[in-house]
């Protein structure tokens, strides 16, 4: 292949018609019905298209959904552990034929894609609350948009056949095999993958930091899908990442690209999904911090590394590098975690996300050890003029 590392089962799926092909499907989705799809299932839409998500090549059947359920993998064995699902409503479901078509449409009419339609079923939401997230609790941004959405899943794989154009940063929206290509191209043979959805604050600076003393290059990756409200939204952290990368990377040893996916704030699992992802765009490495992916207090501090275990690493492919809770020590002078400072919690600067995104809103500059100043002014800026 491109000489990078294997693509999760074995090959990149791409699901995206081209020229003629795209013409005549578009052509015969006029006469399906129509699936009306919201932003969360546009997006995983484009990503099974694209091969993000390969081995995936459609909505989940519900074989392979109940397996990633209760086995973290898809029915022929592959590391799976995030649902992919199409939900519809009964009305919707209606109208659907299995072993016929459907459009999938966005909210502006826009034909995005179809879907060869396998199966219909209705999921046991509990159940999956409870496998995937770890709990029922509607408190949890994950739970409550999974209950939000309607009833019905609708299985099969699909073809992408318009994708939605960014506005803004169009030249960070690469797919897979273009990373690839990058990363090709530029000769890096080991790149580690960084999952962030939030600015880039000193702690995660230092963790790339120490896991780029080992590999060739840092793949910045900010998800820039839906998140929850009072997340930071993804325009004011892109151009914090481009004023970070900058002044304090070396050009030629970083790339930044955006995963347009969704956020679960499923903790563990997500960790594991996200872990895929990555090694699907070409990241031999993977970093996995403190609480990756979690919210609220859901999940232990290493849930997410610990997850890990229930793998090989033959299964996995990509390489995990766990990262302690990393932090400004005062008495050490700089970036450290428990397991290279002997000092007291004392000594040491930690400020919760709330709170960070409280004294951005209010226009407060952050301690530089938690942030570099050229950061947190653009981040004060982008949230003032929201
Ligand atoms: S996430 O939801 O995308 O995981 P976030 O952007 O905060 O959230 O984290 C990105 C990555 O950095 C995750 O792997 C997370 O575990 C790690 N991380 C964040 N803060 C710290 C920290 N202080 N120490 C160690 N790892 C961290």
């Amino acid at each position: 292949m491109d000489g990078l590392i294997t693509p999760h089962g074995g090959t990149l799926i791409d699901r995206i018609l081209t020229g003629t092909q795209r013409q005549a499907e578009l052509t015969r989705a006029e006469s399906l019905p129509k699936l009306v799809l919201d932003n969360f299932s546009l997006s995983d839409l484009e990503l099974i298209g694209t091969g993000a998500f390969s081995p995936n090549q459609g909505f989940m059947k519900q074989v392979d959904y109940e397996s990633v359920l209760q086995h973290m993998r898809l029915d022929n064995g592959f590391v799976w552990t995030i649902p992919l699902v199409l939900p519809v409503t009964e009305d919707d479901a209606d109208k659907l034929t299995i072993g016929q078509g459907a459009a999938l449409v966005g909210t502006d009419n826009v034909i995005y894609g179809t879907i060869a339609i396998s199966e219909i079923y209705r999921p046991d939401k509990m159940v999956e609350a409870e496998q995937v997230y770890r709990t029922t609790d509607l408190e949890h941004p994950g739970v409550a948009k999974m209950f939000s959405r309607p009833s019905i899943y609708v299985a099969g794989d699909v073809w992408v056949l318009n994708r939605k154009q960014p506005t803004e940063f169009s030249e960070y929206y690469l797919d897979p095999i273009e990373t690839r290509e990058v990363f090709r191209s530029k000769g890096w043979r080991t790149v580690v993958g960084f999952q962030t959805r939030n600015p880039v604050h000193r702690a995660h600076e230092y963790i790339q930091k120490c896991a780029l003393e080992t590999v060739d290059a840092l793949f910045l990756n900010p998800l820039v899908g839906e998140t929850k409200s009072d997340d930071i939204p993804a325009d004011v952290r892109m151009r914090s990442y481009q004023v970070l990368l900058d002044n304090y990377y070396p050009e030629d040893r970083v790339k930044l690209a955006v995963f347009p996916a969704a956020m679960r704030y499923a903790g563990p699992r997500e960790a594991v999904f996200h872990a895929m992802v990555r090694k699907n765009f070409g990241c031999t490495h993977f970093i996995v911090g403190r609480d990756h992916a979690g919210v609220g207090s859901y999940y232990g501090t290493y849930d997410a590394q610990q997850i890990f275990s229930n793998f090989t690493q033959e299964e996995l492919g990509i390489t995990l590098l766990f990262f302690e809770h990393s932090f400004y020590c005062k008495a050490c002078g700089n970036m450290a975690s428990p397991k290279t400072c002997p000092h007291g919690s004392e000594a040491h600067l930690t400020l919760s996300g709330t709170k960070v995104r409280e004294k951005l809103r209010a226009g407060e500059m952050l301690p530089e050890e938690f942030t570099r100043p050229k950061v947190a002014e653009v981040l004060i800026e982008g949230l003032r003029s929201l």
